[in-house]
């Protein structure tokens, strides 16, 4: 195969290059488990189909099961039928790929095992001439690695004299500071640490190192990157899915250990890092390394004021179907103080961030999936209601950078909306990837392999990058463990995570930043046919909030400005005397009167459950109805019905 190839986009890997793997050999321990068939064999199987692998490459599996080459082949064979994200599969690429996979039983604290892998590495090399490169992939728990790494010293087969020899850790890395520390101390002991890649999927996302690209090849956006001009910080991970099956191990983890400290860490360490002084590996880690030991080590009072801690109670999913609480999963103790969502406030002590929050939150069973990150500029002066009495109207910029399942950049920034009159609008400049690349389905694990066996170490993490994210998250569990959450479950599943969450930022003077998509909204009778723009519009004019069962949303009497719309959750309507008149739930709405009329409120309306909730204000409902000004007529009658009122004609 030509060694100067033009890769056109290879499903899985974006990455243009001519640049093949390094001819190497791949021994997976774990084989015959979970991470092989879901994302290993997917990523080199794409790989090998977008011309990436060396043709001198071949894979060994090890593991406990008693399976032999043939039936590993045909175990692969049914397994990548089901798991291979190609858009379509080439039956005859798979039949040529397969014949690199070999197999061989072994028990891992078996020295024979070890001797029948030596056997079979050193066939293969003399065959294929992979040069002495091997790369060792621990599909493994973590409490064998140490085992595993010492065994691969003694019977000399890590200890090839020829080509290089690398290692691929899976997470966790230990489960505190402490067991990390550890572990790292016993990885040192028969690795060198450049011969450590340890993985964290979440750096072999596009999205994620576009975060870099997006920083640092532009020359826009570095100027305006700090206190100065940032006003505050947003990180979302949400997840749709529960704990479901993997309750044994989430028991053990909870979010902050399973999702944030590592994952989200290594976002907020590129998007806050300063400038690498190239895009080289380490000069890339050393200041990854610097921002997280820059992060606020928090005191326990800290801990108490600046993080909230949730679990999903029983609720629904996304599909509206009924979903158990957490601790109703499988493998869970029905009085369990693990956390399944988790918010923080942090703060980099250091010259470009001092005193900018950073606000991180990630959870399962939520309402939607989505990775996003918003950052929000500060506001502009008010000279547009210069000479009137102040609104206050002053929105600020804000920038997103879409993860996951959306993947795109988006700045908010104010326009004049079309007439006669000098008013703004919120619009938005986007990029998508889907429109500008020919993007493409992969696992996430071929950038990762790819680069492992070119000796790229950028993507991986390094000793002190994972004590350090430990040491941000320790005094986190510190707390935690002595003082056990009293209001477990504090959130339903679908819902949008503790109420607690919301207070912690709006005790800020700030709100979440929800990104919330069209299909959310379409599915709410009242914006049925209003139309792609004006939903756009709306969906970037709501704000969330959530109430707790017995919270007021609205009291009678009251001059309100404000529209409610239920995303999940169930209220009751009040009369003057505490009487209940009606009841209302997810998709209904009230308040409307108060988009048409600053009126005093004409019923009181009280959460009987939690709920979540949209809140549109009559500055944000003017601007959004110009982009379908019929809505007006169809809210007017809606109010006219409900309240039996007269509205005067616009
Ligand atoms: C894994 C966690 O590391 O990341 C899972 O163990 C989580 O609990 C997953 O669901 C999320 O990954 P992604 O790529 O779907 O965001």
């Amino acid at each position: 195969m030509s060694s100067n190839l033009i890769v056109q986009a290879p499903e899985g890997i974006t990455k243009y290059t001519d640049r093949l793997s390094d001819p190497c050999i791949m021994v997976i321990f774990g084989a015959s488990g979970d991470l092989t068939k879901r994302l290993l064999m997917p990523a080199l199987f794409n790989l090998y189909c977008g011309g990436l692998l060396s043709s001198e490459f071949a894979i060994i599996g090890i593991a406990f099961d008693s399976l032999d080459t043939e039936s590993f082949r045909k175990k692969m064979t049914e397994d990548i039928k089901k798991f291979n994200t190609r858009k379509v599969f080439d039956e005859n690429q798979w039949n040529e790929f397969v014949e690199k996979l070999q197999y061989t039983q072994g028990d891992f604290s078996d020295p024979e095992a070890y001797k029948r892998l030596a056997v079979l590495i050193n066939a293969t090399e003399a065959k294929l001439k992979t040069e002495g490169n091997t790369l060792f992939y621990m599909a493994t728990p973590p409490s064998v690695f140490e085992l595993v790494s010492s065994n691969l010293q003694l019977s000399g087969v890590k200890n090839s004299e020829k080509g290089w020899v690398r290692a691929i850790f899976e997470k966790p890395f230990g489960h505190d500071l402490k067991t990390a520390v550890e572990l790292n101390r016993l990885l040192l002991k028969h690795w060198k640490e450049e011969q450590i890649y340890r993985i964290d999927h979440y750096l072999g996302k596009e999205t994620v190192q576009n975060i870099l690209a997006f920083r640092f090849a532009n020359g826009i956006f570095e100027p305006l990157w700090n206190k100065e001009n940032i006003d505050h910080i947003q990180f979302s991970v949400m997840e749709t899915v529960g704990v479901e099956t993997r309750g044994k191990y989430y028991e053990t983890a909870g979010v902050l250990r399973d999702m944030i400290q590592n994952h989200m860490f290594q976002m907020l360490a590129y998007l806050c890092m300063e400038p690498p002084s190239s895009f080289k590996s380490d000069a890339i880690r050393n200041q990854k390394s610097e921002l997280l030991d820059a992060v606020r080590i928090m005191t326990p009072e800290m801990v108490r004021t600046h993080t909230v801690r949730g679990q999903y109670g029983p609720g629904k999913k996304w599909d509206e179907s009924p979903a158990p609480g957490y601790r109703q999963e499988p493998d869970v103790s029905p009085t369990s103080n693990t956390e399944t969502f988790a918010c923080l406030k942090l703060f980099i002590d250091n010259w470009r961030w001092d005193g900018v929050p950073i606000y991180l939150r990630s959870g399962k069973n939520l309402w939607k999936r989505g990775t996003e990150i918003m950052v929000q500029f500060k506001n502009p002066p008010d000279i547009l209601s210069r000479g009137q009495s102040a609104n206050n109207a002053r929105i600020p910029n804000r920038l997103f950078f879409h993860i996951q399942p959306d993947q795109g950049i988006e700045l908010r920034v104010q326009g004049k909306s079309p007439g006669p009159t000098m008013s703004t609008q919120t619009i938005n400049m986007r990029f998508d990837y889907s429109e500008s690349f020919e993007s493409s389905r992969g696992t996430g694990y071929e950038v990762l392999l790819y680069n492992c066996m070119i000796g790229d170490a950028t993507l991986f993490s390094r000793t002190d990058l994972v004590e350090t994210a430990w040491r941000i998250a320790q005094p986190i569990f510190d707390v935690w463990e002595k003082e056990p959450a009293g209001d477990f479950p504090n959130y339903p599943a679908g819902g949008w995570g503790p109420k607690k969450t919301y207070d912690l930022i709006e005790n800020d003077g700030r709100n979440w930043v929800e990104v919330v998509s069209r299909d959310v909204l379409e599915k709410i009778p009242l914006f049925k046919d209003t139309g792609k723009i004006f939903l756009y519009n709306l969906a970037i004019n709501l704000r969330p909030d959530i109430y707790a069962p017995g919270d007021f949303i609205i009291k009678k009497g009251e001059v309100g400005t404000e529209m409610f719309i239920i995303s999940s959750g169930s209220v009751e309507v009040l009369d003057e005397q505490g009487k209940i008149i009606n009841t209302m739930s997810d998709g209904a709405f009230f308040g409307e009167l108060s988009l048409l009329n600053a009126t005093p409120r004409t019923a009181s309306i009280r959460a009987t459950s939690d709920c979540d909730i949209f809140i549109l204000a009559k500055k944000d409902f003017d601007k959004v109805l110009k982009t379908y000004p019929e809505f007006l007529g169809k809210i007017k009658k809606i109010a006219e019905e409900r309240y039996k009122v007269k509205l005067p004609t616009a």
